[in-house]
């Protein structure tokens, strides 16, 4: 494997960021997943327009010029055989000696790696759907920032793991679902409409969110945007997260109740084969 760090491509095993790069020290930086589907990024310019803020938010400058980076990435997968997978970008304000304030000058500093990633596993994974659990949000409430302060993310998807589920709900002070620790949480209700919370409030503004807006646009399925308890979710005909690793991944079981009749439905499965020939 091949990655690319800071102006060279190396070997995946030898490519290495400085010990005071600032991304160590303060999760200082932020970072994309784009989807690889049959060889094309997806959704390029949503995910580089994403990073823009993310960085603007941070005063953090670009790494190289956008048109750049695109070609980076795109090296990235070819070198690395990547049909379908993920490219992964991060850019961090550099290497400085410790200090909690901005330096002076620092050269952000700039990762892109690719993985293939079979799109047979995800379509299994879609036949049985996933579990999520519910956890009170304890992240900080800049989460529309897509930083690589994951910390909390972290410790939620673990506890997870270890209730044998696939993915942690946010819930906020209200009993409303955010979002999921990698994805935004979605569910269908009785009457065939999609309920998401709006991108406003206290989530992630997804890639895939917004390219499943157009999805169900297309597939005339209404959609509002507000917040949902989960106990709504519990009562819903069905519920799923999305995400560039996910798409649209059916939900069938929130804190151990099932949704529906604990099996995915067809709304999302619908969503899903439409989003490829959305997405572009
Ligand atoms: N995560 N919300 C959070 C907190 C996320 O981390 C992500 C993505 C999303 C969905 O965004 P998008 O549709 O643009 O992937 C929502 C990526 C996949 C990750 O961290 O691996």
């Amino acid at each position: 494997r091949i990655a690319y760090v800071n102006g060279r491509y190396v070997p995946h095993r030898d490519a290495a960021i400085h010990i005071e790069d600032r991304g160590y020290q303060f999760a200082d930086g932020v970072y994309e997943v784009c989807e690889v589907a049959r060889g094309n990024l997806m959704d390029m310019t949503r995910h580089l327009d994403r990073l823009d803020r993310s960085l603007r938010e941070l005063r953090i400058g670009w790494p190289m010029h956008r048109s750049a980076l695109v070609m980076v990435m795109r090296e990235v997968v070819t070198r690395n055989g990547v049909t379908n997978g993920l490219v992964y970008v991060q850019v961090t304000r550099g290497v400085a000696s410790r200090d909690f304030v901005f330096p002076d000058k620092t050269v952000p500093a700039v990762v892109v790696t690719a993985k293939k990633v079979d799109p047979a596993l995800a379509a299994r994974r879609a036949e049985t759907g996933i579990k999520v659990i519910t956890l009170p949000e304890s992240r900080w409430d800049r989460v529309d920032i897509k930083s690589v302060g994951l910390l909390p993310n972290v410790l939620a998807k673990q506890a997870a793991k270890e209730a044998g589920a696939q993915e942690a709900w946010f819930v906020d002070a209200e009993g409303n679902v955010k979002e999921g620790g990698s994805s935004n949480a979605w569910i269908i209700t009785k009457d065939g409409c999609l309920v998401t919370r709006p991108a406003e409030h206290g989530i992630l503004r997804g890639i895939t969110r917004t390219t499943l807006f157009e999805v169900a646009a297309k597939l005339g399925l209404k959609i509002e945007e507000r917040g949902f308890s989960v106990d709504e979710a519990k009562a819903a005909r069905e519920a799923f997260i999305s995400s560039a690793t996910t798409i649209a991944m059916p939900v069938v079981e929130v804190d151990g109740s099932p949704i529906a009749n604990g099996h995915p439905g067809s709304v999302v499965q619908s969503l899903r084969q439409a989003f490829f020939d959305v997405a572009e």
